[in-house]
């Protein structure tokens, strides 16, 4: 079964983009994943294809219209589909590995891209949207969003990734005591610059280079991402609202 990712944006030409290369590229040419990226212009019913309007309420920008983004949907997804509709905006839940894991263990995704000032809230409740962040900081669109969240689901799909870029290790990957961020690495040669590589690295002692290592990602976690270190922070995602309840007029 191929894990099928379509992408509903005003800019189609900007996909495949970077995940028609690499990994992401890779997969894409062997079948192992899908992507149609849809032009939601190409539902807008007027004469100018007019997708947006300006804001109840005042303000700057535009908001793209309800009816144009359900109209898209609805093209986008055969009845019965059971891909999760994923709307990327700052106002989102963070993106984070927990959600990436589920989504790439599922059929696939739906990502509906923001433009402008946003899109009518009334839409992305009636579809059941997530509403999914990647960062605190506002993009001009949620086009590189959404190649953000493709590429992390992508590279967990079986296949994908080969041995030689096993997942299980890296920062964020989950185990019994939460994610750390992880340690560092180094390669040949030994000395580059009259700089050793950790002596320890080279002992031969796996239960050495494993507590090393441990070590390693604890210090860097407390240092750089104490948040990850506490329960609070390793349930923020499973805590967080991820389908706001839809609220008929
Ligand atoms: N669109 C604009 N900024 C974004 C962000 N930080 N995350 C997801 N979508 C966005």
């Amino acid at each position: 079964m191929t894990w099928q990712a379509t992408v509903l944006t005003l800019f189609p030409g900007m996909f495949p983009g970077p995940l028609g290369t690499s990994l992401a590229g890779r997969g894409l040419e062997r079948g192992l994943w899908s992507l149609e990226a849809r032009d939601i212009r190409a539902v807008a019913t007027d004469r100018h294809r007019t997708v947006d309007d300006t804001p109840f309420g005042g303000g700057a920008g535009m908001v793209l219209r309800p009816d144009v983004v359900d109209a898209a949907c609805a093209a986008a997804m055969p009845e019965g589909d059971a891909r999760p509709l994923v709307f990327l905006t700052p106002r989102g839940v963070p993106l984070r590995q927990k959600l990436v894991r589920e989504l790439a263990a599922g059929p696939g995704v739906v990502l509906l891209c923001g433009r402008y000032e946003g899109v009518d809230q009334r839409v992305v409740e009636a579809r059941g949207m997530i509403e999914v962040s990647i960062g605190d900081y506002v993009l001009s669109g949620g086009e590189l969003a959404a190649m953000v969240l493709l590429d992390s689901c992508v590279r967990l799909i079986p296949g994908v990734m080969g041995a030689a870029e096993s997942a299980e290790e890296e920062s964020f990957a989950s185990s019994d005591r939460g994610s750390l961020l992880e340690y560092p690495h180094y390669t040949r040669p030994a000395e580059w610059h009259g700089l050793r590589v950790p002596e320890v690295l080279l002992s031969g002692h796996h239960a050495e280079v494993a507590r090393w290592r441990r070590e390693q990602s604890e210090a860097v976690t407390r240092e750089r991402r104490p948040d990850l270190l506490t329960e609070q922070g390793r349930d923020a995602s499973a805590r967080a609202p991820l389908h706001p309840a839809a609220s008929p007029a």
